[in-house]
């Protein structure tokens, strides 16, 4: 069974009392999303291998550890997970980026694939998933599975906020893909929102409605 990481960090719990503010606006919640995403970034990188490199400081020559092994993905599901993308990109230069895009269907709760464009050799790099929000479970289960089908085998997740189900949903499909979260909350609403949450991520990213 895969692992479930939450981050229970100072600054992140300060953080998402901001984000789950329905009083902070998109200009806030964009930056307070993108800082939460700089902290889970920093710890879903923290088994990344390295290797021993000499380097030469201006003092004298020194051995010092550089990051090995796969290159990197980071894969946004659209549209809320662009929120997260400068974040990681941030501490991850040269990773490349692969967009899903999905949508909830508002009724059975399904998602809807609308858009895909992946780096060409997906099988090769350590895959970083990213989207705000895990609600049934439904949109992240559906991105892995077709990461997996274009050949992906070392995935992981990350989300700021996930419900019981959707963590559950995951683990039961991908057991192998290992979860990054900010808060598991409560649970879900009858409409597919998690409790307490912060409504919808990409209307308060974009601000649409
Ligand atoms: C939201 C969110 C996830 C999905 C989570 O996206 O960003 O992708 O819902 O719900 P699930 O776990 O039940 O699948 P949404 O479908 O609202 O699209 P958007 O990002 O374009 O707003
Ligand atoms: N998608 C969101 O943006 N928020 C939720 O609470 C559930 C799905």
């Amino acid at each position: 069974m895969s692992k479930v990481i939450e981050v229970k960090h100072p600054l992140i719990q300060h953080k998402l009392t901001l984000i789950r503010d329905k009083n902070t606006g998109s200009k806030d919640f964009r930056l307070l999303v993108k800082e939460v995403s700089l902290l889970l970034g920093y710890e879903v990188t923290s088994d990344l291998p390295l290797e021993e490199v000499e380097i030469e400081t201006p003092l004298v020559k020194a051995k010092s550890y550089v990051i090995a092994g796969k290159k990197l993905g980071i894969i946004p599901i659209l549209r809320a997970g662009l929120g997260m993308v400068d974040a990681m990109l941030e501490l991850m230069p040269a990773a490349k980026v692969g967009h899903i895009g999905l949508y909830r269907d508002p009724e059975t709760l399904k998602p809807v694939e609308y858009y895909c464009k992946l780096p060409s050799d997906v099988s090769e790099r350590k895959l970083i998933v990213v989207d705000p929000m895990l609600a049934t479970g439904g949109s992240a289960a559906a991105a892995i599975t077709f990461l997996k089908e274009k050949g992906a085998n070392d995935i992981k997740l990350v989300n700021i906020i996930a419900s019981p189900e959707g963590i559950s949903e995951v683990q039961k499909l991908h057991p192998d893909v290992d979860i990054y979260v900010a808060s598991i909350d409560e649970r879900l609403n009858d409409h597919g929102y998690i409790l307490p949450g912060l409504g919808d991520a990409g209307d308060r990213l974009f601000g649409t409605k």
